[in-house]
Formats: structure tokens, C-alpha cells, sequence
């Protein structure tokens, strides 16, 4: 039966699940697998237990559980394909640059195994092989946090159309300033967060007040965390405190050495939220969880994610200096972390920006995360020290807005002051971008994934901003006598 299945099979080679039903009528048993031969139970569910399970199994983000061999088997040639075309699991860092800490990539050698598997009809192989499933625990990927913050109301999203992004503030519940070393997300609601983002607002401002989740301003209109910033006396988006970004597959982020963040007695936490519709009404209240500082760690910097912090950025855009207009001061959906750049011209193919970032103090770079929308196509960071000495920090040749990786350096690099980052973005506006949704229509700019975003995100200290320095020179001197 199962070689009769074969030839119609390799027919099907696009029908995946059609593909593993037609086997596994077959073949639900397995087979024990030839002498030599790569089996299900030694040698390919380790690589999956390692590299796979961690999403796809029960109630994580992918569509199919990968943990017994029932599972996997009806999956075994889409795996094969995903796997060679290096697909699964997502990473988009070209390998010959960098060094990332939690890099998933599978070996040449481990792709070869699962291929070399597949082909001999993916035998199951003796149970008696099997490794252990790894413990996941359920909910909170990294354990329970020290501290979780729900979102201020729980929100009703519609069955259909397009839902404006909002802020949800609520007051945190520290009484003391406290120092953060790692922090997670977590959707209420499966499958209706298109993205989220976490930031700390340190106080209201004069005159507003927290109303059922937003902050209103005298006037009874409800502000944006830009508003609020720029009403406190900020007059970038840039010095809001950011916590983090979740998207779907990636919330948990955690700091090396002794970076942290640092969130204010008495401040107030926002969620800012961008819902999809799903079809049927939803329900969502989404979750912070904060991981403190344990004695012993000590917190001395705090993370910015752009280089913005670090020194001025000018843009050069199709090959011609090109200065972003300011964010418009009353737009509540201003872009946050980019920048208005000018429209992308229909069919543009490779439509090129590329920023130049001066670093004007010394710097600590953690992590770096390319944050395009569905017509980016590739982005490289290259770093010119001062001897004008360049290497690459990171290349993503082919961008994937489903992926929004965060690549964190595998141990934190410093950055000389008088270096600069040059960031290359291609975007891709014509109709061999198969994630486009309209080649035929210029672009523009804002939080919406049918209209563009340029935002180049990083995760760097600045050497001399020091707490601990901050906190001496704070402390009452002894009084001369
Ligand atoms: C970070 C989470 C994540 C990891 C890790 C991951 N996957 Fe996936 N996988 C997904 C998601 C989400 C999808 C569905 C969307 C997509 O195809 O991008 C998917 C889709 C797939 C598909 C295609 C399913 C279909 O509908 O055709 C296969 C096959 C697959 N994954 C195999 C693997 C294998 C094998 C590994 C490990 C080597 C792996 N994945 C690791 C999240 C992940």
C-alpha cells in the first residue's frame, strides 16, 4: 500500500495534507527501519525536540503539533521541503555575518538526516530510541515571571474590519523603582494580536487623567503615548520608553551583562495594540510579565532600541539625501519608531533607503531587529569604526514580515564613539513580491501592514548613561563638620 501510494504521492508533492493523509492510511504503524537507515525515533526526533516542538505543539503558534510520530509523519515530505529551503525554523540572518546568541539554524548535517529519512518513507524506528519530550511549560515560555501586568480592561474585538491601533494605560504596580532583566507578552487571546508593543510613561501629565484604561486630558479627549510624551515635555517619540514588541512567535526578550531597564515608582504602563479581526468576535486581555533583577545582577544601563539614542541618523533615499519630515505633532497614529519617508512608486522593485546612524558616544549593541512591513525585502547593518574598518552586523536577505526576529548578538559588542551603522533596505513594490497586496498602488507610511514602516531597531546602552553613577550623585553627601 504504501509503495502503490508512492507515484501519486510525488503528483501531490504541493498538497501537503493531502499528501500525509493519503501515507499514514498506509502506514500508521511505521517501520522499524532498515540496518543504517535514519529513523523517526533516534535520530530526527531529537533535532525536532530541539528546534521544532517549541512552537509546534499544543497551543503554541504553529498550526501542527511535531511531537510523536503520528504527529510528524503525515508531515514528512512538507518538513523535507521546509527544512532544505532552510523555511524551518525561521531565521533570516545570512550566515557568514554575526554571531547570534539562540540561533535555531539546523546543521547542514541535520538537514541531511531528516532529508535522508524522508526519503527512505520515514521510518518510525524502536520507541526504546525515543529522547524524552522536553518539558515546555504551558503559557509563560520562560517560567513565571516575578511580576504580571494585565492589560487595564479586556477589549472586544469585532468579527470584521479594521480596528485603529489604541493605548491601554494602567498604573504599575511598583511603589519603589525596580530593574528589569527580562521581559515576556502574552496574548490574552490567541490568533488576534497582529502586534503589540510595551512602554512606560513616568507620570501624567498636568491636568489628565486615567479613564477605563486611556489617559484623557482636560478636555475629555483621549491621548496617545506620543501625546503624552510630548505633553510631559519629550519632544521625540524616541525618548518613550520601550519595553518591547511582541508578534506572534516571538515576546520573550532578556538583557546580558548589565543591561536592564529601569521603570519608575509611580509610572504607568502602556499597552499599545493592534488588533486583526478574526472572523468571530473576540475577546482580549493581554499580559506583561516583568522578570526583576535577582540579587547579585546588577542593572547598571538602560536599553534603548534605536541607535537614535546614540547620535543623529540621516537618510538617503534611491540614491538622494532625503531629510523625514517631522512627525506631525496632532497625529495620535503618528509612526512610532520610524520615520516618513517618501511614497514608494508602483511596481518599484528595489526601492532603496539607506540610513546612516553616527555614533557619537560609546555604545553597548545587544541585539538588532529589522522591522519592515509586507514590501521589505532585504536589510543589511554594516559597522564603520573610526579607523574606517567595516564589518557587517547582520544581513537579512530576505526579509519575511511573518518573522520578526529579534537577533541577539551572542555576547554584547562595544561600539567606539565615532563609529556609524549604515543600514541598506531594499523594498519591493512590484508583483514578484508574492506578500504584496496591491503592486498597482504607491505606498505610504504608517503602522498599518498594507502601508510601509522603515525601522532599523536595535538594542544598545549608552556606556556613560550609568545608574549607579546617577545613583551616587543623587545620595546626601556627609556634612562637613
Ligand atoms: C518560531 C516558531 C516555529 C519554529 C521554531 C518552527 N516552526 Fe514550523 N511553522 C511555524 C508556523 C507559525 C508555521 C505556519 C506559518 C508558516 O508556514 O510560516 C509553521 C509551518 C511549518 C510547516 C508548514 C506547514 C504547512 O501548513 O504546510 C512545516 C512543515 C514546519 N513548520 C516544520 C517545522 C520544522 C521541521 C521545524 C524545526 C526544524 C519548525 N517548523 C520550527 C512556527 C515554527
Amino acid at each position: 500500500m504504501r509503495h502503490a501510494a508512492r507515484p501519486v504521492l510525488a503528483a501531490l508533492s504541493l498538497t501537503t495534507a493531502l499528501l500525509g493523509f493519503a501515507t499514514l492510511a498506509g502506514d500508521a504503524a511505521g517501520r522499524a527501519g532498515a540496518e543504517g537507515e535514519a529513523t523517526f525515533a533516534r535520530d530526527v526526533a531529537p533535532i525536532l525536540y530541539a528546534r521544532c516542538v517549541g512552537c509546534h505543539r499544543a497551543g503554541e503558534v504553529a498550526p501542527m503539533s511535531l511531537v510523536t510520530y503520528d504527529e510528524v509523519r503525515p508531515w514528512a515530505k512538507s518538513i523535507q521541503r521546509k527544512v532544505t529551503s532552510r523555511e524551518m525554523p525561521p531565521w533570516g540572518a545570512d550566515p557568514r555575518f554575526g554571531r547570534f546568541k539562540d540561533d535555531p539554524s539546523l546543521t547542514d548535517a541535520q538537514i541531511a538526516t531528516i532529508a535522508a529519512w524522508v526519503d527512505a518513507g520515514a521510518p518510525r524506528g524502536r520507541d526504546a530510541d525515543l529522547p524524552p519530550v522536553p518539558a515546555l511549560s504551558a503559557g509563560w515560555s520562560h517560567g513565571e515571571p516575578d511580576v504580571v501586568i494585565e492589560m487595564p480592561i479586556a477589549f472586544d474585538i469585532p468579527a470584521e474590519g479594521e480596528v485603529p491601533v489604541i493605548d491601554f494605560f494602567t498604573k504599575s504596580p511598583f511603589t519603589q523603582d525596580v530593574y528589569v532583566k527580562a521581559i515576556d507578552v502574552r496574548p490574552g487571546t490567541a490568533g488576534v494580536v497582529h502586534h503589540a508593543g510595551l512602554y512606560v510613561i513616568d507620570r501624567l501629565p498636568d491636568g489628565a487623567s486615567l479613564v477605563g484604561g486611556r489617559i484623557v486630558d482636560a478636555g475629555g479627549r483621549a491621548m496617545s503615548r506620543n501625546q503624552v510624551a510630548r505633553a510631559n515635555g519629550g519632544t521625540s517619540t524616541e525618548e518613550i520608553q520601550k519595553l518591547l514588541s511582541f508578534v506572534p512567535g516571538r515576546g520573550y526578550e532578556s538583557y546580558q551583562g548589565d543591561a536592564g531597564q529601569l521603570i519608575k515608582a509611580g509610572s504607568y504602563i502602556d499597552f499599545y495594540m493592534h488588533y486583526t479581526p478574526s472572523g468571530t468576535p473576540k475577546t482580549d486581555r493581554t499580559k506583561l510579565g516583568l522578570y526583576l533583577a535577582k540579587p547579585g545582577q546588577d542593572v547598571g544601563h538602560q536599553i534603548y532600541h534605536s541607535f537614535g539614542a546614540a547620535g543623529p541618523t540621516t537618510y538617503i533615499v534611491e540614491g538622494q539625501p532625503y531629510a523625514p519630515e517631522r512627525q506631525r505633532r496632532d497625529d495620535p497614529n503618528s509612526v512610532e519608531g520610524g520615520v516618513n519617508l517618501p511614497n514608494i512608486p508602483l511596481y518599484a522593485e528595489n526601492w532603496k533607503v539607506v540610513s546612516i546612524h553616527t555614533i557619537r558616544e560609546p555604545i553597548t549593541l545587544y541585539g538588532l531587529t529589522p522591522h519592515l512591513h509586507l514590501r521589505g525585502k532585504s536589510m543589511r547593518y554594516t559597522l564603520t569604526l573610526p579607523d574606517g574598518r567595516e564589518e557587517v552586523l547582520l544581513a537579512v536577505p530576505k526579509y519575511d514580515f511573518n518573522w520578526q526576529l529579534y537577533y541577539e548578538l551572542a555576547s554584547p559588542r562595544r561600539i567606539p564613539a565615532g563609529s556609524k551603522v549604515t543600514v541598506v533596505t531594499l523594498f519591493d513594490n512590484s508583483a514578484k513580491n508574492k506578500y504584496n497586496p496591491a503592486p498597482d498602488k504607491e505606498v505610504f507610511w504608517s503602522e498599518q501592514s498594507w502601508d510601509e514602516m522603515y525601522a532599523p531597531q536595535a538594542r544598545i546602552t549608552v556606556d556613560s548613561r550609568d545608574f549607579r553613577a546617577a545613583k551616587t550623585a543623587a545620595e546626601p553627601q556627609p556634612r562637613q563638620r
